[in-house]
């Protein structure tokens, strides 16, 4: 896909900072508050603090320990669908359930700003996903078409559809982790449409 300046500029501003994809893609300062990721280790990735099996990737463009091999579609199937290089599911703490509600643009936009990354080689662990964790992980969803970009308005329509229609609460609600997902989907597009104007001037 063209990495132009603005698309690259776009998904920078995803990436760092609606997304926050660094904070767990990083090493990060506890030294100061909020534990910022420390700008040199942008997209290097981490081992999960507390559980040393989970490691979130280098996603940095080097062909040997990074994405550098990688297709977009794969890049983009990571993070919208929780499937990983290798064709696995990938752990829920890679937000990919709230990231499929990224519209197309926005999303080939991050990818466009990773492949703009300063190269950084670092090799790191495998994910190793223990057998209790892994039997209980629901098989991400598939995107079976295109992502349209969402306007204020949609958002307002769904919303009202969904407010006030009883029929519509009791099928897409039926349990609390569903509910918790719509809540951060409906977060994420909310947060995107709102921000998308000021970002683009
Ligand atoms: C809350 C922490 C967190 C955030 C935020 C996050 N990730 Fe991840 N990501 C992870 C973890 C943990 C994994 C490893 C999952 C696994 O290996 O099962 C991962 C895996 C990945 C993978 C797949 C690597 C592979 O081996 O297949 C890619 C690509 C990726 N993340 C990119 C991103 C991008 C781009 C963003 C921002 C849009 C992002 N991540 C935001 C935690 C996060």
């Amino acid at each position: 896909m063209p990495r132009t300046p603005d698309r690259v500029a776009r998904g920078q501003y995803l990436t760092e900072e609606l997304l926050q994809c660094f904070v767990c893609h990083s090493e990060r300062d506890w030294t100061k508050p909020g534990a910022p990721p420390i700008p040199a280790t942008k997209g290097v990735g981490a081992v999960w603090l507390g559980k040393p099996w989970l490691v979130a990737a280098n996603v940095t463009p080097t062909n040997e320990t990074g994405i550098g091999r990688w297709t977009d579609d794969m890049l983009l199937r990571a993070i919208r669908e929780g499937i990983g290089y290798d064709g696995r599911m990938l752990h829920p703490q890679m937000g990919y359930s709230s990231f499929r509600a990224l519209p197309d643009d926005d999303a080939e936009a991050v990818v466009a700003y990773l492949r703009s990354l300063k190269p950084i080689r670092r090799s790191l662990p495998q994910t190793k996903i223990p057998e209790d964790e892994s039997k209980d992980l629901d098989v991400p969803e598939l995107l079976m078409a295109p992502v349209p970009l969402v306007t204020p308005h949609d958002v307002a329509q769904k919303a009202g559809t969904w407010l006030f229609s009883p029929t519509a609460r009791a099928t897409t609600l039926p349990d609390t982790r569903r509910r918790t997902q719509a809540c951060s989907a409906v977060k994420t597009w909310s947060l995107a449409v709102s921000v998308r104007r000021p970002a683009l001037t």
